[in-house]
């Protein structure tokens, strides 16, 4: 069992490894890693070399055990054969003694792969036990009874949310969070890394459950909708975004199996990627590596976002989205949100000020509290953090600010 345990180890070294090999490579880290894999491998075999050892006694004990009893039979026939002398009906005869070594041989060896089963039957108990143990596990999140199958629209209000991930924390990610906002605004949320800004917007699509308080959307709770009909409502591009290997067009039907071309066409120009897609030489049929390593960070970013538009969702979260692209295309992914989602209700988390500044409310974040919430303007003239990020941010910008900081 102990051999099962650290074998999970030593696959868990060299996922980790191969996924980030640049990473290994850049910070010229290979010899350490190498030798925490050998530091395994090696545990692995002591382990291994000790229950090879014990199994390896078996087999000279039962073979102990077989001549043992040949010999015991052997002797205590001959003697019965030699006590009955001529008369058969007394004692044992030759022949009884042969067919008796026959029964004890096939009884002997029955209980050699008796014992030989058990070996095996411990092995496979310890994978089953691991098998079953994520077979059993069930999710937290689980439909409630008769639950709601359509979204009424993109409205979105949580009602005093207080959230952590781990019930033995002792202070939550989010504390007290009351908003409410309509279908169809475009809500912009900044805030210092760690805020809490992707932790807020994960309870929409629930993809965690609240520890407090309610989120409700489009005036019901989250949790009683359907999950299926929640999360087809509530398209969330994540911070960490992920392609799958296969052609752009497999990628982008993630979002709807459905969609015909022109729809992807529709939803890559809205995201700004129908450019780009369309200088690679097989366009839409591009071919995107595991994980999408053959496309930049911006370029992902811009499929991430077209697969969650095909969804028509009825609210749309961007979870620092836009962080890779640049300032000119982000403002015009914006744009295109407004004029062609004029329904769907916006979630713009981003670092950068510009791009919420045109949201129709603003949030600021921190430490896990709504720090101020309002328009651009409105912040300007009461929240000290949103005057802050915005001016530093448009010094940079500004030719004369690099000579300030020059
Ligand atoms: N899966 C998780 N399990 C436990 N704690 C987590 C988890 N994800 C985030 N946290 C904690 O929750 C807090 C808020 O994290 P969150 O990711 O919401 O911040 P954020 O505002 O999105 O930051 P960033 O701008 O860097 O994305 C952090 O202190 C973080 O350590
Ligand atoms: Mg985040």
């Amino acid at each position: 069992m102990r051999v099962f345990n650290t074998y999970d180890k030593l696959n868990n070294v060299v996922e980790e490894n191969l996924r980030g090999i640049r990473v290994v490579k850049s910070f010229h880290r290979e010899g350490h890693e190498e030798s925490k894999f050998n530091h395994i491998s090696q545990l692995i075999f002591n382990d291994f070399t000790r229950a090879e050892k014990r199994i390896a006694f078996n087999m000279p004990l039962m073979q102990l055990c077989l001549y043992v009893s040949m010999i015991l039979l052997s002797w205590l026939g001959a003697k019965g054969i030699v006590a009955s002398g001529n008369n058969p009906d007394l004692g044992l005869s030759t022949g009884e003694l042969a067919s008796l070594i026959t029964y004890a041989m096939q009884i002997l060896m029955s209980l050699m792969m008796l014992s030989m089963i058990f070996v095996m039957v411990i092995i496979s108990r310890a994978s089953a036990e691991r098998i079953v143990e994520i077979l059993d596990e069930t999710s937290d999140l689980q439909n409630g009874e008769n639950p709601i199958t359509a979204i009424p629209d993109g409205s979105v209000c949580f009602e005093d949310v207080s959230f952590s991930y781990s019930r033995k924390a002792d202070k939550p990610v989010l504390s007290h969070i009351k908003i409410n906002i309509q279908s169809g605004e475009t809500v912009g949320i900044l805030g210092a890394t760690g805020s809490s800004k992707s932790s807020l917007v994960q309870l929409i699509p629930r993809l965690y459950d609240t520890t407090d308080g309610r989120v409700l959307v489009g005036g019901s709770d989250v949790r009683d909708y359907d999950l299926e009909t929640l999360r087809n409502g509530v398209a969330m591009v994540l911070q960490k975004n992920v392609l799958f290997s296969g052609t752009i067009k497999e990628n982008l039907r993630w979002g709807n199996e459905t969609a015909t071309d022109e729809e992807l066409i529709e939803a890559c120009r809205l995201a700004q990627a129908d450019g780009f897609i369309q200088s690679f030489p097989n366009k839409y049929d591009t071919h995107i590596e595991q994980g999408g390593s053959n496309v930049s960070g911006g370029q992902r970013q811009r499929l991430c976002i077209a697969r969650a538009l095909l969804k028509k969702p009825k609210i749309l979260i961007l979870d620092d989205s836009t962080s890779a692209v640049d300032t000119k295309t982000d403002s015009e992914i914006r744009a295109g949100l407004r004029a062609y989602l004029p329904d769907t209700t916006k979630f713009i988390i981003a670092q950068r000020a510009a791009s919420v500044q045109d949201a129709d409310k603003i949030l600021v974040m921190d430490d896990g509290k709504i720090y101020a919430a309002g328009t651009h303007e409105e912040l300007l003239e009461t929240c000290d953090i949103y005057r802050e990020v915005y001016r530093s941010q448009n010094r940079m910008t500004e030719p004369e600010g690099g000579a300030d900081h020059a």
